[in-house]
């Protein structure tokens, strides 16, 4: 084979090569398996030994030109080199998956739990953790030493009048807050419950409000205890406000959260700032209501607390309670959680492991 009639057909070929498939043709035509430079490296044991290192070169030099001229017609028609730069970057290689994060589960409940509400036209609001003893009880109609206290065992801040303790609750809480009737107690709310005064004070009916947030008590941690844990609290005030709306409102939070089929009821309870009040239950999400551990055999399952605002909380907060009623209730988050997802101990969700987690 003439070298020299070979390297101006390598010539012509390239220049008249106008698409990527015509140059896959021209490579394979001289680089292929059975292309020209490997039928040529072919030859060479054929030649008187003398000839041989020198056409090997010759033959060297044409694949080089051959390579150099299809990355050159390579970037002439745009396409991507197989490698962008040799020895750095190899773009074929395939990427690092970026590890993606998610909410945790609490955040998940509460965020759809809010989302149910805010559809319905309650808007959300939120509290300070440090409270006034008066928001967190005077004000929800429970008085000082009622026995309806040691339902709520509360984190007292240590320091009272005058010192240190109580000026970092007091810058704590939003401006305008009556909380200066002194010596002012201030402590970890117990439940989210005190920002019903608050935002009742601030604002006129008719409101529709949602309130989640961290609650404290000096719980000893156990499979269903926590020191601390989530609330979401709610309540409505207008004319003529009835518990047939605390039940509709309810019911359209049960089914969004745990499916259409879910019943409930209301069990007369005691609470102080609502009257008449009720434990609300729904039936049992692990056996349907027929009975089984997770239910005490019961078919029913406590899921919160809830009433019609009392005429005292309305008094508390200067609302005329002859003109507008409303409805509140409250409900543990960890324990929403812990049903609609089979968790069966709180501490899981504060340990922060990671097997845990991924699975919401
Ligand atoms: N604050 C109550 C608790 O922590 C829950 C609760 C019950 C809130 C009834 C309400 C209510 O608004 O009406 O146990």
């Amino acid at each position: 084979m003439d070298l020299n009639a070979i390297k101006a057909q390598v010539d012509w070929d390239i220049s008249q090569v106008s698409s990527i498939q015509a140059l896959e043709e021209f490579r394979l035509k001289y680089l292929g398996r059975k292309g020209i430079v490997a039928e040529l490296t072919g030859t060479i044991p054929t030649l008187p030994k003398e000839e041989r290192g020198c056409f090997g070169q010759e033959v060297n030099v044409l694949k080089n030109k051959v390579v150099s001229l299809i990355e050159e017609r390579q970037r002439s028609l745009g396409a991507m080199p197989v490698q962008a730069c040799a020895g750095s970057v190899d773009i074929g290689m395939p990427g690092i998956a970026q590890k993606l994060g998610q909410l945790h589960p609490l955040t998940q409940v509460i965020d759809e739990i809010c989302g149910i509400f805010t559809k319905m036209g309650f808007c959300i609001v939120e509290g300070p953790e440090i409270e006034s003893e008066f928001n967190n009880f005077t004000g929800l109609n429970i008085p000082l030493e009622h026995p309806s206290r040691d339902a709520f065992d509360t984190f007292y801040l240590k320091d009272n009048a005058g010192s240190p303790g109580q000026c970092v609750a007091k810058r704590s809480l939003p401006e305008g807050d009556q909380v200066t009737t002194s010596p002012e107690k201030f402590l970890l709310r117990s439940h989210t419950s005190p920002v019903q005064i608050r935002a009742m004070k601030s604002r006129k009916p008719p409101f529709a409000v949602i309130v989640p947030g961290r609650v404290y008590r000096p719980d000893a941690v156990d499979a269903s205890h926590s020191f601390m844990f989530h609330q979401i609290e709610g309540f409505l005030v207008d004319t003529n406000i009835k518990f047939s709306d605390l039940k509709g409102a309810l019911e359209t939070f049960a089914k969004a959260v745990f499916g259409e089929d879910i019943k409930m009821r209301f069990r007369p309870h005691f609470f102080p700032f609502t009257e008449p009040s009720a434990e609300v239950d729904i039936s049992c999400i692990i056996c349907k209501g027929r009975g089984c551990s997770v239910c005490g055999r019961k078919g029913w399952l406590e899921v919160l607390g809830s009433g019609m605002i009392h005429p005292n909380v309305f008094k508390h907060v200067g609302i005329d309670s002859k003109k507008y009623t409303g409805f509140a209730f409250g409900m543990g988050i960890e324990r929403i959680a812990m049903l609609k997802y089979g968790i069966n101990d709180i501490r899981l969700f504060f340990e922060n492991d990671l097997r845990f987690l991924k699975q919401f």
